[in-house]
Order: C-alpha cells, then sequence, then structure tokens
C-alpha cells in the first residue's frame, strides 16, 4: 500500500512498545503474590500484557483459589500492589524509551501522520510525562477513559475518534495478544512487537520500532 497516502493515524500502545513496564509490573505483582502465598512466575505474568489492573488482580488470585475474596479487599490489594509500582516506576526518564520509537513518532509528524496512545494503563500520563513525551501525542487514550478492557477495540476506537481518522486509516501498535485482538475487531490495521509466533495475528510483525523505518507499512 502507498502508506503515505492512505494511513493518517498510529495509535501506540504504551507498556511494552513505548517502554518495557513489564518487569516492574511483575515485580510489585510478585510481591503481592508472595504476601498472599500464591506461586507467580515470569511466565504467568506473560498472560497479564494489555489486562487492567483489576483482571490481573483477579489472575493472580485465581493461581491461589482466592478468587472469592471481597471486592472491597481486592481494591485495597490492587491500591497496593500500585503504590509499589509507582515507585517503581518514579525513576523513568528519557534512557528508557525504548530504541526505535523517537523515529517513529517524527516520520509521523513529517508525514503528517496524527499519533495517540492507547493503553489500558491508568499510570500512563505519569509515564508520559516521566518519559518526557506527553507534548509529542495529539491525543492519550489510556485506562482512566475506558469501561471496555482489550481485546475489546474500545481503546483504539476511541483513539481514532480522537484523531478524527477511521479505524481504516489506522495503525495500532501493541506488544500483547489481546491489544492485537483489539485492533482486529476494531478494524485497524496492526504491528505486533516481539515474538511473531505469539503475535502472528499481527498484519506485520517486528522484535522492535528500531528494526524498520515507517516504510515497513507497505507491506500492508
Ligand atoms: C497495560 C499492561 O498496559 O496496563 C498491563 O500491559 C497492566 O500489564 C495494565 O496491568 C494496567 O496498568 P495500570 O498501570 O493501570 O496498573
Ligand atoms: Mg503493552
Amino acid at each position: 500500500m502507498d502508506w503515505k497516502k492512505n494511513i493518517k493515524g498510529v495509535i501506540f500502545d504504551l507498556d511494552g512498545v513505548i517502554v518495557d513496564t513489564a518487569k516492574f509490573h511483575y515485580k510489585a505483582w510478585k510481591a503481592l503474590a508472595d504476601k498472599l502465598g500464591i506461586d507467580f512466575s515470569e511466565e504467568q505474568n506473560e498472560n497479564l500484557k494489555g489486562m487492567s489492573r483489576m483482571d490481573s488482580l483477579n489472575y493472580i488470585l485465581s493461581l491461589g483459589e482466592l478468587q472469592n475474596m471481597l471486592e472491597d479487599d481486592k481494591r485495597k490489594l490492587a491500591a497496593s500492589k500500585n503504590l509499589y509500582y509507582l515507585e517503581l516506576i518514579e525513576e523513568l526518564d528519557e534512557s528508557d524509551i525504548l530504541p526505535g520509537t523517537m523515529n517513529w513518532i517524527q516520520e509521523c509528524k513529517q508525514n503528517g501522520i496524527k499519533i495517540s496512545l492507547g493503553s489500558a494503563s491508568k499510570n500512563a500520563r505519569r509515564i508520559l510525562d516521566g518519559l518526557n513525551l506527553t507534548d509529542h501525542f495529539d491525543a492519550i487514550i489510556d485506562g482512566t477513559n475506558t469501561t471496555e478492557t482489550k481485546p475489546h477495540p474500545q481503546v483504539f476506537l476511541l483513539a481514532a475518534k480522537a484523531l478524527n481518522v477511521e479505524p481504516s486509516e489506522c495503525v495500532v501498535i501493541e506488544d500483547a495478544y489481546k491489544g492485537l485482538e483489539a485492533a482486529r475487531k476494531g478494524g485497524f490495521y496492526s504491528i505486533g512487537i516481539g515474538d511473531p509466533e505469539i503475535l502472528k495475528i499481527a498484519d506485520i510483525n517486528l522484535t522492535s520500532l528500531a528494526d524498520e523505518s515507517m516504510d515497513v507499512l507497505e507491506q500492508l
């Protein structure tokens, strides 16, 4: 495809695309799981990519058959995990922006392509601020704007609407299988960042944004 003509918007996922926060999420969830006496491995943590905070908690609780806990207690546990997570990400700065991200953002600008964030995280604005990236985005849609979670396409549909572009004119960049499912359901093109075996639902697979310039969109 002639992408310079046809693509009007790019929607970036945050965690795992712009910055590697999965290790901090894991550390914080692991501390909570340990406290509750639940075994929680790094492999199981993979399943939490793209999942909301409460869904992640419920997943971990179910590993210890504790999923029937009172909602109020669940909220307290999620809040305590988040406090620790916020401590862990406090030091994030521009040097933590994953390789290739800035080039893609610059290429979007040079080609008049609008960009939005499309993240499940309720900490997204804080993280973007820490990375000094907030001003680069034409729209920021995150877990504070949504009622549905990926694989529901709501977050990306809201992002496309905020950019005033159609899903069919947009590329979603995602590292999570659930995020790529959401992109497909919403009628977006997609790029999967990570293991191509796991993410083969994507239109294009890359191991990192640093691997290619935006000309890779010719493959669409
Ligand atoms: C997603 C992450 O981007 O955000 C998930 O991939 C995380 O692992 C989710 O659970 C919610 O994040 P937060 O920052 O609102 O707890
Ligand atoms: Mg992600």
